[in-house]
C-alpha cells in the first residue's frame, strides 16, 4: 500500500514553535507507522511564502521578501531534523515548478469558466489572509486575531466555489472518514448548510506584488490560499509525474482547527473544479495552549522546539506531545507536565522495565535470551500483547495517538507487575524452577522486543538504543516490520544482549529551573514563576523495593504547640493510630490552632531524632513551593475523612 501524508506549509512570518512542531511530529509519526506496516510512504511539509503577511514581515525587517523567506524557510527546514522528523519532501511556494503549476491550474479553472471578474467590497483580515463574513466576526473583530478587519472595495477575480457546494456535501456524507474527528466534519457540514459565497482569488498588484501573477491578467497576483493549497499537488509532481496518481489517490492532510475552512471547503471545491478526485482524509487537531493561555509572541510564552529538545531530549518531547494531546481537542503545555511524563512514564515505567529486565538477563542467563519452557502455562503477557497490538494499529490508523500510547503503557505496566509477581530472583535460587525462570525471562525479553517495534514511530532514537541493547540491529525486521513480526514469540532464544546506557536518565532539574527563570523574566514575571516552577524531585532513582520500605500513614493532629526558642519548629502530637510526637519545621507556615483535627501524611518508620531536646517520632509530608525566592510549605492531607493510622498506597 501507499501513504501520502502532508502537514500545512507554514507561513514564514514566524519562526517554528510548538504548534508547528506538533503537527509535523504527528505527520512524521504516522509516516513512520505506515512504513512499519510495509507501506511506501511520502511525507511532505514545507513553507508558505507569498502574501500580505510575508510582505509585511519582510518590510519590518528591512529586507526583500525573497531574502526574508529564504532565511525563515531555512529555519523550518533545519528545525525538523532536531526533532527527528524526516520529511521526504520540503516544498516552498516560491519553488519554480510550484509557481508554474499554480499558473497552469489557474488557467485551466479560468478556461472552464469557474473564475470570473467582479467588484467586491468585503471585510479583510490580514492575519487570516482572507475576507471574513459578518457572521464570523465576534463583536466586530476577527475571532482568531482579535483585530477589526479592513473594509476593502476592489475589483477582483472570483472562484465559483458555490458551484461545487452540493457535490462537496454529498461527498462528506458518503465518506464519513473524509474529515475527522467527527466534530470538525459537523462543523463543516453546518457551515455548508448556508449558501456558499464565491471565493475572491486575486489581489491587485497595486496592493500586493509578492505573489504569483495570474496568467490571464498580469495586473493581479493570486490569493495566497489558492497558491498554497496547490502545494499538495505540486509536491508529488502534478500533473505529469508518473508517481502522481498513486500518491494523490491516498492523500491525507493533517492540520489544526484554525485552517479547517480553507482545507475542508476551498480546497475540495478547487479540486472538484480541476476534475481530480478529492483527497482521502483530513485529520484535524486542536490547539496547544501554554499553561491554559493562548501561545503568543506578545504574551511572551511561545515555546520553541529547539529549546525543548535541549532541555528534555527529542524523544521525551515527541512522546509528550503525542501522549498529552487527545487528537482533535485542545491541550495545555506546561513544563511541569513534561517533567511528570518524563519521570513517570519514561524513566520509571519504560526505563525501569528495560533496565530491570536486561539486568536480570545479564545476571541470570549470562546476557543471553533463554528458551521459554512450557509456554502454554504462562500466556499473560502474550495475551495482553495480542490485544495491545490490535488497539495500537487501530488507533494509530485513526490518529488517536494518545490511545495507542495508553495501550502500549498497559503492556509496560503489566510487565512490571509480572516481574514482581514472578520473582525471578527467587526462581534463580531453586534449581527445580530454572525452566520457569527461563520462561519468565523470555516473556519479558519478548515484551521489550515488541515495545521496541511499537514505539519506533514515536521515539525512533530510543528504539535504536532499545534494539541495540537486545542485541538486534536498528533495522532488524524484528523491530521494524510490524506486518510480519507484530506478533508474539518472534525473538529467537540465544540472542545475546549488549550493554547500553540508561534509556531516560533523570533530568537535571536545576538546569530546567534556570531556563524557566530566563523565560519568565521576559513577560508576566509573577504568573510565570508560579506556573512554571519545577517541582522538587528526588535526585536518585530508588527501586520499588526500596520505596516499599518507607511506611507512609495518615495521622490526625490532636495537639500542636510552638517549640521554645525555635521560630521554625512546632511540636505536634498525632494519632497514627498510636499516639506519637513529631517535631515539624512548619512554624512559619501554620498557626498551631489551625492544625488541630487535620489529617496529614507522615513517614511512620523514621529513626527517632531529638530536635531542640524533644524526640521526634516521624516526619510530616508537605508540598514545598518556591515563590519569589521564598519557600512555602503546604501540608499534604487526604481529601476525605479516613481513620488515623490508615496506610498510604
Ligand atoms: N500557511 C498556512 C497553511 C497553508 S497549508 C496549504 C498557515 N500557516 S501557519 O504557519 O499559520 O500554520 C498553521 C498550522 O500550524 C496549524 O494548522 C497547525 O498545524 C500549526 N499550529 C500553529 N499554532 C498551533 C497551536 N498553538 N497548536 C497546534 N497547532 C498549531 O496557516
Amino acid at each position: 500500500m501507499t501513504t501520502y501524508i502532508t502537514t500545512p506549509i507554514y507561513y514564514v512570518n514566524a519562526q517554528p514553535h510548538l504548534g508547528h512542531a506538533y503537527t509535523t511530529i504527528v505527520a512524521d509519526t504516522y509516516s513512520r507507522f505506515r512504513r512499519l506496516t510495509g507501506d511506501t510512504v511520502r511525507f511532505q511539509t514545507g513553507t508558505d511564502e507569498h502574501g500580505d503577511k510575508i510582505a509585511e514581515a519582510a518590510d519590518k525587517e528591512d529586507c526583500s521578501p525573497k531574502e526574508y523567506v529564504d532565511r525563515i524557510s531555512e529555519m523550518f527546514r533545519t528545525t525538523w531534523p532536531l526533532l527527528d522528523i524526516k520529511p521526504d519532501n520540503f516544498i516552498r511556494t516560491t519553488d519554480k515548478d510550484h509557481v508554474a503549476t499554480v499558473q497552469s491550474i489557474l488557467q485551466q479553472v479560468y478556461d472552464k469558466g469557474d473564475i470570473y471578474f467582479d467588484k467586491y467590497t468585503g471585510l479583510y483580515c490580514t492575519g487570516c489572509e482572507r475576507f471574513l463574513t459578518e457572521k464570523e466576526l465576534v463583536e466586530g473583530t476577527c475571532p482568531d486575531h482579535k483585530t477589526v478587519p479592513d473594509e476593502i472595495a476592489e475589483e477582483n477575480y472570483f472562484f465559483r466555489m458555490s458551484r461545487y457546494q452540493q457535490d462537496l456535501i454529498d461527498h462528506i456524507n458518503a465518506n464519513p472518514d473524509f474529515i475527522t474527528p467527527e466534530r470538525y466534519k459537523n462543523e463543516v457540514l453546518s457551515f455548508l448548510s448556508e449558501p456558499l459565497e464565491d471565493l475572491c482569488i486575486s489581489r491587485p498588484t497595486s496592493r500586493l506584488t509578492w505573489g504569483i501573477p495570474l496568467p490571464f491578467d498580469e495586473k493581479f497576483v493570486t490569493y495566497v490560499w489558492f497558491d498554497a493549497l496547490i502545494n499538495y499537488l505540486t509536491g508529488i509532481g502534478y500533473p505529469d509525474d508518473d508517481q502522481f496518481a498513486g500518491y494523490w489517490d491516498v492523500a491525507e492532510h493533517v492540520i489544526a482547527k484554525d485552517i479547517l475552512k480553507p482545507h475542508a471547503i476551498y480546497w475540495p471545491t478547487m479540486i472538484l473544479s480541476m476534475g481530480l478526485p478529492l483527497y482521502k482524509k483530513l485529520h484535524v487537531h486542536g490547539y496547544w495552549n501554554v499553561d491554559e493561555t493562548k501561545m503568543s509572541k506578545s504574551i511572551g510564552n511561545v515555546i520553541r522546539p529547539a529549546e525543548l529538545i535541549e532541555e528534555y531530549g527529542v524523544d521525551s518531547i515527541r512522546y509528550f506531545c503525542l501522549r498529552e494531546m487527545s487528537f482533535g481537542l485542545d491541550a495545555s503545555f506546561s513544563f511541569d507536565a513534561v517533567v511528570a511524563r518524563k519521570n513517570s512514564d519514561l524513566a520509571n515505567d519504560l526505563g525501569n522495565l528495560y533496565s530491570r529486565t536486561t539486568a536480570m538477563l545479564v545476571k541470570y542467563t549470562d546476557g543471553v535470551v533463554p528458551a521459554p519452557v512450557r509456554v502454554d502455562d504462562d500466556t499473560v503477557l502474550a495475551d495482553l500483547a495480542g490485544t495491545v497490538l490490535v488497539t495500537y494499529q487501530e488507533t494509530m490508523n485513526t490518529f488517536q495517538f494518545h490511545r495507542s500510547l495508553q495501550a502500549v503503557w498497559e503492556l509496560i505496566s503489566q510487565a512490571n507487575k509480572y516481574i514482581v509477581t514472578n520473582e525471578p530472583w527467587a526462581l534463580v535460587k531453586d534449581t527445580e524452577r530454572i525452566g520457569r525462570l527461563h520462561t519468565v525471562l523470555y516473556n519479558l525479553a519478548e515484551t521489550l522486543r515488541l515495545l521496541t517495534l511499537l514505539l519506533q514511530p514515536v521515539m525512533p532514537g530510543t528504539c535504536v538504543k532499545m534494539a541495540k541493547g537486545l542485541g538486534l540491529a536498528a533495522n532488524s525486521p524484528l523491530v521494524t516490520d510490524l506486518a510480519n513480526n507484530g506478533c508474539w514469540g518472534m525473538l529467537a532464544a540465544g540472542t545475546g544482549l549488549q550493554k547500553i546506557d540508561a534509556l531516560f536518565p533523570r533530568m537535571d532539574t536545576k538546569k530546567k529551573q534556570q531556563s524557566v527563570k530566563q523565560e519568565s523574566k521576559k513577560k508576566n514575571k509573577e504568573k510565570k514563576n508560579r506556573n512554571k516552577q519545577a517541582p522538587e524531585t528526588i535526585e536518585g532513582v530508588i527501586s520499588f523495593d526500596q520505596f516499599q520500605k518507607v511506611q507512609l500513614r495518615v495521622a490526625e493532629i490532636i495537639a500542636a504547640e510552638p517549640v521554645k526558642k525555635s521560630d521554625r519548629l512546632l511540636k505536634l502530637t498525632v494519632k497514627a493510630p498510636e499516639e506519637r510526637v513529631i517535631v515539624a519545621g512548619i512554624a512559619g507556615h501554620y498557626q498551631p490552632e489551625d492544625l488541630l483535627g487535620m489529617l496529614v501524611l507522615i513517614v511512620a518508620n523514621l529513626k527517632p531524632v531529638k530536635l531542640m531536646g524533644i524526640e521526634s517520632q516521624g516526619m510530616v509530608l508537605a508540598a514545598k513551593v518556591e515563590e519569589n525566592g521564598k519557600t512555602r510549605l503546604v501540608l499534604s492531607t487526604v481529601c476525605a475523612p479516613v481513620p488515623p493510622g490508615s496506610g498510604v498506597a
